[in-house]
This record gives C-alpha cells, sequence and structure tokens, in this order.
C-alpha cells in the first residue's frame, strides 16, 4: 500500500492510526479564516434565503426517516464508494448526493443494478437539500471526499465549511456522529479542522495524512475509496484527512 507522506517517520514506521495528530503547514492562512466566521448571522440568513429562493428538487424526506444509522456521502461522483461501503454495512442505510447530470446518472444506474436495499441516489444540488431536506439529528455519518478546494481566495467562501451549509451539515448529525473529509489539498483540511473546532466546536478525532485507521475504511480500499482518491495516490499526490465528531 502506498498512503503517502514521504517524510522519515512514516516510512519506516507508518502510523495505522494517529489521533488527535495535527498537520501544521505555514501556508494556511488562518487568520482570514477567523475574519470569515465573524461574518454576521444576517448574512448567512441571507445566503440562505438565496438558496430558498432558487427553486430545487427537494431531496425526499423518507430517505432520512427511521433508520438508526445513516451515512450520507456529499459530491459522491459515480457512487462507488458508497456501492462497496453498502455491501460491507448491511446494517446502515446510505444515501449518495451528486449533482452532476452525468455522474449521477451512473450512480443510480450503479445502485439500482445492485438491488442492494440499503443504498439510495439523488441527483440534485446539496446545498438546498441539506439547508431544506434533512431532519435535524439524524445521521450518523457524513463523507465529504475531495470537494472542489476552490484555492483562489476570492472564491473561498465555496468551501463547504466556510459556507452556509456547514452549519446544516452539524445540525443533521446525530450526537456523536461523524463528519468524514479528504482532500489532496492541505490547506483545506487544515482550514476545515479550524473551523469545525473553533467555529462548530466539533471534537477533532483526526487531522492528518490519510493513513488506514479506524474510521476510514481506507484498510478495505487499497486503491482508494473514490475516483478522484484513486487517481491521487496512483500519481503519489499527498492526500489528507479530518475526522470529526459532533458531542454526545
Ligand atoms: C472533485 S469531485 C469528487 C467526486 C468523488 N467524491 C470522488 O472523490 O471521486 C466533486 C464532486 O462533487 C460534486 N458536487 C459539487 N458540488 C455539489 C453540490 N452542491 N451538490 C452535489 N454534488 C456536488 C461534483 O459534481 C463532483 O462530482
Amino acid at each position: 500500500m502506498n498512503f503517502m507522506k514521504p517524510d522519515a517517520e512514516d516510512v519506516t514506521n507508518p502510523p495505522a492510526f494517529r489521533p488527535w495528530s495535527k498537520i501544521s503547514s505555514p501556508s494556511a492562512n488562518l487568520s482570514q479564516t477567523s475574519w470569515d466566521l465573524k461574518q454576521s448571522e444576517q448574512i448567512q440568513a441571507l445566503k440562505e434565503k438565496y438558496w430558498l429562493d432558487k427553486g430545487h428538487t427537494p431531496i425526499p424526506r423518507e430517505l432520512f426517516k427511521n433508520h438508526p444509522k445513516i451515512w450520507l456521502e456529499i459530491g459522491a461522483g459515480t457512487g462507488g464508494f458508497f456501492l462497496e461501503l453498502a455491501k460491507r454495512n448491511p446494517d446502515s442505510h446510505l444515501v449518495a448526493i451528486e449533482r452532476c447530470k452525468i455522474r449521477s446518472s451512473r450512480m443510480i444506474q450503479k445502485f439500482v443494478k445492485s438491488q442492494l436495499p440499503n443504498i439510495q441516489g439523488f441527483r440534485g444540488n446539496a446545498i438546498p437539500a441539506l439547508i431544506t431536506g434533512i431532519p435535524s439529528e439524524s445521521i450518523e455519518r457524513i463523507y465529504i471526499l475531495y470537494p472542489c478546494p476552490w484555492p483562489k481566495n476570492a472564491h473561498r467562501k465555496n468551501r463547504w465549511y466556510l459556507h452556509t451549509v456547514m452549519a446544516h451539515l452539524v445540525r443533521i448529525l446525530k450526537p456523536g456522529g461523524l463528519l468524514i473529509w479528504a482532500s489532496d489539498q492541505e490547506f483545506y483540511i487544515r482550514e476545515a479542522t479550524f473551523v469545525s473546532e473553533s467555529k462548530y466546536q466539533l471534537k477533532t478525532l483526526l487531522s492528518s495524512t490519510l493513513a488506514p485507521n479506524a474510521f476510514n475504511n481506507l484498510a478495505d480500499f487499497i486503491h482508494g475509496r473514490t475516483s478522484f482518491e484513486s487517481k491521487f495516490l496512483s500519481m503519489n499526490q499527498p492526500c489528507y484527512e479530518l475526522i470529526s465528531q459532533k458531542s454526545i
């Protein structure tokens, strides 16, 4: 397996699990992120109103009813990871959201063909779905794997953790639920860690370079869990992850 970070410590003694390990990178601009977090509640409310007024296909609320273990993937691509996860976890109910027409139709075809009773795909925009469609404290795990990092400073408001939906990601998690992120961009994981802790009081279980651990299922997917992860791993591109927990 080649789950990277080519520094001496990792190569000689790869850690299976590094709780509370923090990425330190001088490149992340956390003072600017702090400033972003001070935006008024009024601005957040206006942003929500924009999304509510825009019109969208509502996500069926039945997807989130009466199941104790619901796992949600945002931006699931063609759904390969969640399909495999559903096979391995028959007691969990998995819901994948993907906005792109081509990727989501491939995802839904795969799910239907599998005939698995515990997985469902939704083609649509995750933003209004998160704002209006998903009940509070209904989700056990949320996966956001390789989201667009919006690296340009002017576009940073689109990063999921700075977006108005971040409060909803936290709202829909059950107490003790997990928010699981992965990215090839170290700054993204570092900022997401900072925001999750400082604004949303999430507990960081792990914020580190990507390696198999008790939470991320990587051990079962040696070539990568998703298409983007497989691509990055095959190129020896370092990847990073954050696993946050909502307080119980
Ligand atoms: C970089 S791709 C990663 C796909 C997959 N998670 C992977 O790792 O291979 C990001 C995905 O998120 C989807 N996406 C972006 N914004 C979205 C939104 N608002 N709602 C639903 N899907 C979205 C994109 O269409 C794209 O498929």
